[in-house]
This record gives C-alpha cells, sequence and structure tokens, in this order.
C-alpha cells in the first residue's frame, strides 16, 4: 500500500493510524513454509518459490517495493552498475540472487535492489527472556511500511542431507535473514540501529561489495550455518564487519544464554548479556543504544518493559511473550510479523503474520 511507504523515521504511529482507517480488516495468520535444499545449486534452491507464489505476483510485488523505496533517479543511475557489482557478491548469494531473478521476472539489478532496500529500513522489536528454570525465550516483532510484505512472508527451512541444518522467516526474494533458528544451539534476530541507512544505504551497499563486508542479514546467515553453539554466534556476530550498525539479539539453549549486541560496522559497540542473579532476567531492544533514552514519540521499549515486568519471570514462556508482542505500541499498524523461538525447543519456532490489528485501546 503506497500510502503506508511515505513513512518518516519516528512518524510511523499516525501513518499506521491512516493504515488502520483505510486498510481493509485482515486475520493474523501462518505464512507458508519452504523447504530450501542447501545441497541443490545456488541458482535452483529457491525454485520451490514457485510452488507459493505465481511469477506475476512476485514481479508486481518486487516493483511495488522498488517503486515506493528506492527513488527513481537512484533506480536509473544504479541500474548500470548493479550489473557489475553482481561479480563482488559472494557465492552462494550471487547464485540465489541469478536464480531469484528468474522468478521475479528476469531482472538482475531489481533483485540486488530488492536485497539492498530491505536491508535499510527494519524497524523491530526484540526480546530475549529467561523463566525461572532457566528456559530460554526470545520473540520478535518486525516492523516494515509496506502492505505487499504481509504477502511475501515465508518461513523458510533450510536443509541438507535431508537433516533440518537452520530455519527462519523471511520475505520471497530476500536471501538474508532478520530472524533465524539452529535447532538446539541458538536463535537470532536483528533489529535496524538508527536512521543513518536513509541517507546513506547507497554507500553502504557499494562499501558491503567493494569492501567485501556482509550485509548485516547475510551474516545472520552465515552465522547460522557455521556457528558451533551460543558462544560462538556471539563472538561472530559481535566480529565480523558488517556494512552497517545493527542490533543483534541472540538467544541460547542454557540459563544466562541471551545478549543484545551493539554493533558498529568494524565490531562490537556493546554487549548487552541477560544477568539473571541480579533479577535482569529480560532484554528489550527496539531501534536505540539501551544506555541511551528513546526519543520520546517512541514507547515501545518501555511498554515492553513495564509488560514484562507485569508478566513476571515465573510466568514467562512463549505464549506470554507474544502477548507482550501484542501489546500497542510494541506491535503497531507497520508490524508485519511476530516470532516467538526457544532455541532448545525448535519445532516451537512460531511465525504470525500480523494484520495491522495491532491498534491503541
Ligand atoms: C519439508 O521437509 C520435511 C522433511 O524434512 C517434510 O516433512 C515436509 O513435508 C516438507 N515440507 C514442504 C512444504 O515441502
Ligand atoms: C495479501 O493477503 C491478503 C490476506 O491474506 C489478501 O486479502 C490480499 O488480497 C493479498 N494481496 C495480494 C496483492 O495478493
Ligand atoms: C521493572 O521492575 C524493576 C524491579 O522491580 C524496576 O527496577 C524497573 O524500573 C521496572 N521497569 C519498568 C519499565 O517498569
Amino acid at each position: 500500500m503506497a500510502r503506508c511507504s511515505v513513512l518518516l523515521f519516528g512518524l510511523w504511529w499516525s501513518v499506521a493510524a491512516l493504515c488502520l482507517c483505510l486498510c481493509p480488516a485482515q486475520k493474523t495468520y501462518f505464512p507458508p513454509t519452504l523447504n530450501i535444499s542447501l545441497d541443490e545449486d545456488p541458482e535452483l534452491r529457491w525454485n520451490p518459490l514457485l510452488t507459493v507464489f505465481d511469477t506475476d505476483f512476485l514481479k508486481k510485488a518486487a516493483a511495488e517495493i522498488i517503486d515506493s523505496t528506492v527513488p527513481k533517479w537512484v533506480h536509473h543511475a544504479v541500474a548500470p552498475v548493479v550489473k557489475v557489482l553482481d561479480l563482488f557478491i559472494p557465492q552462494p548469494y550471487a547464485g540465489e540472487i541469478r536464480g531469484l531473478a528468474s522468478h521475479f521476472g528476469g531482472s538482475l539489478s531489481d533483485i540486488i535492489i530488492l536485497n539492498f532496500a530491505y536491508e535499510m529500513t527494519a524497524f523491530c522489536t526484540s526480546i530475549v527472556a529467561q523463566d525461572t528454570k532457566g528456559n530460554i525465550y526470545h520473540g520478535r516483532n518486525l516492523d516494515y511500511p509496506h502492505n505487499i510484505l504481509r504477502n511475501l512472508t515465508i518461513n523458510v527451512i533450510f536443509q541438507k542431507n535431508g537433516v533440518v541444518l537452520y530455519q527462519g522467516t523471511t520475505f520471497a526474494g530476500y536471501i538474508g535473514l532478520w530472524t533465524a533458528q539452529s535447532p538446539n544451539k541458538f536463535t537470532v534476530s536483528g533489529d535496524q540501529r538508527g536512521s543513518e541507512h536513509w541517507r546513506n544505504w547507497w554507500k553502504n551497499a557499494v562499501s558491503a561489495l567493494l569492501l567485501r563486508r556482509s550485509p548485516v542479514s547475510w551474516l545472520v546467515r552465515e552465522t547460522m550455518e557455521v556457528a558451533e553453539d551460543f558462544k560462538d554466534a556471539v563472538m561472530r556476530l559481535s566480529k565480523i564487519p558488517i556494512i552497517t550498525g545493527v542490533y543483534y539479539i541472540v538467544g541460547g539453549v542454557r540459563a544466562g544464554e541471551g545478549v543484545v549486541i551493539t554493533r558498529d560496522r568494524k565490531g562490537p559497540a556493546d554487549i548487552w548479556p541477560l544477568e539473571p542473579v541480579n533479577g535482569e532476567w529480560f532484554r528489550v531492544e527496539t531501534n536505540y543504544d539501551h544506555w541511551r533514552p528513546p526519543p520520546e514519540m517512541d514507547h515501545r521499549r518501555e511498554m515492553a518493559n513495564k509488560a514484562l515486568n507485569a508478566t513476571g519471570q515465573v510466568n514467562i514462556n512463549m505464549d506470554t511473550l507474544y502477548q507482550v508482542l501484542s501489546l500497542f505500541p510494541v506491535c503497531n499498524g507497520i508490524t508485519v510479523y511476530t516470532t516467538t523461538m526457544s532455541a532448545a525447543h525448535p519445532q516451537r519456532f512460531t511465525s504470525r503474520v500480523r494484520p495491522q490489528d495491532c491498534r491503541p485501546t
């Protein structure tokens, strides 16, 4: 919905309210699930997308996102350059992007732009929490001002040799992961840090490719592929250079294994672990450094903190976490999906697409 895409940083509730009035009521639903085999050629492995979507729809959706996210002049200026940059994208991503381009109507530069367009504009809330028995729960809302992303939301199960290696929730056409789980090891969510993306997104993209730095969502995928455990994941997500700052929220399988990593491009700016022995049994991260107050008009952090306090460590579980993530304005008119997960119980990974129903009560 084009009206939603004029949204400016920090002003989304007025826009969200507008959407509530203009958009038809919908229901919360579970997105479709795809199996992607990592044993397949990267150019072919996303073919299962076509069991869920048709090419026409994918093509239209991509055009809508690109037209409303990327200014026309940038798109025109960038198209020829992007073709050359294809040389700089590492495998398997280059192959996957090339394969996806065929599903999205053939434009390689569109798919590259699409992957970088998502990279720059995700608002979010992530929570990691530990109950009194030492179980770790991890939840996230992903906020993004494009209604069409609801229709593109998918669960993806990445398999190797027929075994689940990792899984996540993402958007059709997007190869990175903002929400993911390595079963019985760890879970990760990423939240945008600050608003610099809006000004610098193309600079970031070029620096990514020329300096061979990972987009933040590719590092999540890499970490899913190779990290041995929670500690290893935290190490990688803290240290490996990326194209822009971000918050990585990581949950593990044992008591104490929960952390918010505040990232600069080159390394960690801050590491903020759970400290259950000091009564700090949860961490909430939205889109601001946790040691600074959020902007006055943004009450997501405050609301989540209050609601978790009110819930209490004794009562925290997947369901109560979902309830916290359903409260306005933690959940709001541009919340696309909510995920709750717990790496020690991988089968309980659940994502729900939100129907613009999170409104003030
Ligand atoms: C995915 O693979 C699993 C087996 O690993 C199978 O049970 C399931 O039906 C598959 N799902 C889809 C949507 O193909
Ligand atoms: C997107 O999904 C909603 C809810 O399932 C549906 O009503 C709508 O028609 C879909 N839009 C498109 C463009 O497919
Ligand atoms: C949550 O509870 C703790 C301890 O009771 C208190 O220090 C903190 O201020 C509370 N936070 C909020 C946001 O209510």
